[in-house]
Parts: structure tokens; sequence; C-alpha cells
């Protein structure tokens, strides 16, 4: 079993869809091991609590800068012995000592088809107006590993969604969760979990599922 943290910042919907999705049997070789959020308020605690899964509080308003936030994150993290950490509406970038420890094994969901509409400034709400202010007919989701740029890594899974004429942010950022967002993070994982990913620079090999006797 991969044992897997999902770092949170808010509402936690991605959590969510997580948790439906490992309660439904979707995600294999995967145990939720623990949320870890950096916002005491965040809604996705309660989630973590309603589903059983421990919880833990990293809060970024008590460390003076980003290096001893990631640092705490890491403790916590190598303390519980995590293997694949995701960030589901996290929303900050952690300094390089997080990536170089989990090089390949942090996994980012993003509102929109990389590499339009991302990197610094681009995330939750703000995404979905820039996607409609551009006027792109087409937007997304993609999830990807993390590296220590800004939605820049390599890219596992992307699902394309139809910009409608009188989407707002809110419609668009609604459609772009249900039929994009909740549906590639717990598959990105699943793949992860069962050993089926192979990262060969930039790109992503999927492997064949191996055969079972069931
Ligand atoms: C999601 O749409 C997620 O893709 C986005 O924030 C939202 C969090 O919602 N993340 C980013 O924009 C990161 N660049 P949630 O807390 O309900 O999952």
């Amino acid at each position: 079993m991969v044992k897997t943290a999902i770092l949170v910042s808010g509402g936690g919907t991605n959590l969510q869809a997580i948790i439906d999705a490992h309660l439904f049997g979707e995600i294999k070789n995967c145990a939720l091991a623990a949320v870890i959020s950096s916002n005491p308020e965040a809604y996705a605690l309660e989630r973590a609590q309603h589903a059983d899964i421990p919880s833990y509080v990293v809060d970024r308003s008590l460390f003076p800068n980003r290096e001893t936030f990631t640092k705490a994150l890491l403790e916590k993290l190598q303390d519980l012995e995590i293997d694949l950490a995701v960030y589901a509406g996290f929303n900050f970038i952690l300094a390089p000592p997080f990536i170089e420890a989990y090089r390949n094994r942090v996994i980012n969901i993003h509102p929109s088809l990389i590499p339009s509409f991302c990197g610094l400034g681009y995330y939750g709400l703000r995404t979905h107006e820039a996607v409609l202010a551009h006027g792109v007919k087409v937007t997304g989701a993609t999830a990807h590993f993390a590296t220590e740029i800004a939605d820049d890594g390599p890219i596992i899974l992307q699902k394309a969604i139809s910009v409608l004429e009188d989407d707002t942010p809110n419609t668009l950022q609604r459609r772009v969760m249900e039929e994009a967002e909740w549906e590639i993070l717990p598959r990105a994982i699943s793949l992860f979990c069962e050993g089926r990913l192979e990262v060969d620079g930039r790109i992503v090999h999927i492997k064949e599922a191996a055969e079972t006797d069931e």
C-alpha cells in the first residue's frame, strides 16, 4: 500500500472526490494516511474527520517564511512515513528541499489545460476569470507531478471541457471540477499507487495494468 497524504487549504471538494473514489475501490493500492491543512479553518478538515482519516494542521500563518513552513511540512510527512503527497487545492509552492525529498512523488491538480492559464497568480477562481477574459473555447484540468515551479511538472492526465457562451467564473469552475478535476485526480493517484507511471524528463508514460487472477 502506498501511504498517501492529501495536502489542502480550503473547501476540499477534491479531497472529497478522492475519499469517495477510494471508498468505491477506484483508487487501488493506496492508504489514505493523512490530511494535512495549511489552514486551521479549512472545511477539508471536517471532511477528513467524517472519513476517519487522521488530520493535521501545519498553519502557514505561524511561519515567518516559505522555508520554515516547508521544513515543518516535510518533517510531518517524514514522521508519518508518507510515500505520496497530493496537493488538492493546496495554495502554496513549497521550497526546493520538499521537492528534492519527494521528486515525482507529489501530484498537483490545476484547473486549466497546462501550459495555458497556469503559474503564479493562476489559482482557484482567478484561473477561470482569465480563461473567460481570453475567450478560449476549451478549458479543463491537469493532474501533474509538482516541481519547484508553479504548475510546471510532468503531466499525468488532462481532461478538456467546453467553455459555454453564458459561463461565469463560478459556473465554469464548477463544471471543471465536476467533469474534469474530480475524475482525473483520483485516477492519477491510482495510476501512481499501482506503479503504472514512468517519468522520462517531462514525459509521463502510463503502463498497462498488470494482469490479475480476479
Ligand atoms: C480546485 O479547483 C483546484 O484545482 C484549485 O483550487 C480549487 C480547490 O478546491 N487549485 C489551484 O488553482 C492550484 N493552482 P477544493 O479545495 O474544493 O478542492
